[in-house]
């Protein structure tokens, strides 16, 4: 089972990893990566398509990504699908059908955000049998409603209403949450109080696991840089040095050279 790598590293207290993948290329390549978990999120709306919210992100665009994603990955690696806000916050049937199409993509689970106005919904699916994994703190989806990308549950009652919903997801039967943009002590506390694998994103180190969006980790994103964002690689810098010495060596009729021509 794939996602047998959320319980076992909670278990024996070694720290989960996940990012997010849209394509068959990259996962092509990030196979062969330690990376124990991936994530078709709902963020490629804004990295792949330009888009300034997660909003626009469909189905019908998750499904495609995702199952781009399981052809690089291949069967054997964690793979999970953000499923698009409008679709969960329609009918229950909708829902439903949008979860059906990433999971016949190749999703191994879905991932929803929130929990007010569809506990219904989470435990629905989940008895049906398929994996969820919940979303906490910010939810980009929400950001209309949130008043913008900010820290939450900085304040005694937001925290105590995370915790209190992240019980929930567990009692329903969520197998590991992502906490987005939340104070280090209360991701930490929520980590420590739950037996739910705690992902964390802007939530400190004292969780059970990290998630970052592969563009923001590679150092592909040259105009955004959030705090909890770190770039591990200068991938923007490589690829323009690269190009630029493709174009120097065209002009300079360096390239193609006898051995890229045929004779
Ligand atoms: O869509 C996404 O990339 C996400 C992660 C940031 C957790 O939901
Ligand atoms: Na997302």
């Amino acid at each position: 089972m794939n996602l047998q790598v959320f319980t076992d590293g909670k278990a024996h207290g070694r720290k989960i990893t996940m990012m997010t993948c849209y394509d068959y290329s990259s996962a092509r390549i990030l196979r062969q990566s330690a990376v124990d978990a991936f994530l078709v999120g709902d963020s490629l709306a804004m990295t792949l398509y330009g888009h300034d919210s997660t909003l626009p992100a469909t189905t019908e665009m998750m499904a495609r990504h995702t199952a781009a994603v399981r052809k690089g990955l291949g069967p054997d690696r964690a793979l999970i699908a953000d499923l698009p806000f409008l679709e969960h916050r329609g009918s229950l049937d909708r829902a439903m059908d949008a979860v059906r199409a990433l999971m016949v993509a190749g999703a191994d689970a879905v991932k929803l955000e929130g929990i007010r106005g569809h506990e219904a919904l989470v435990g629905h699916i989940v008895e049906s049998g398929i994996p969820v994994m919940g979303h906490l703190g910010l939810t980009p989806q929400a950001v209309h409603g949130l008043g913008g990308y900010r820290v939450q549950g900085r304040d005694k009652a937001a925290a105590e209403a995370m915790i209190e919903q992240a019980r929930t997801l567990q009692e329903q039967g969520v197998f590991a949450l992502v906490l987005e943009c939340v104070p280090e002590k209360l991701a930490a506390t929520i980590a420590a109080q739950l037996e739910l694998p705690v992902i964390g994103i802007g939530a400190g180190s004292d969780v059970d696991g990290q998630v970052l969006v592969q563009q923001d980790l590679l150092g592909m994103n040259l105009d955004f840089s959030p705090r909890f964002v770190r770039a591990f690689a200068a991938t923007a810098e490589d690829w323009i040095g690269a190009v630029d010495e493709y174009c120097r060596a065209v002009q300079e009729k360096r390239f193609p050279a006898a051995k890229e021509s045929f004779q």
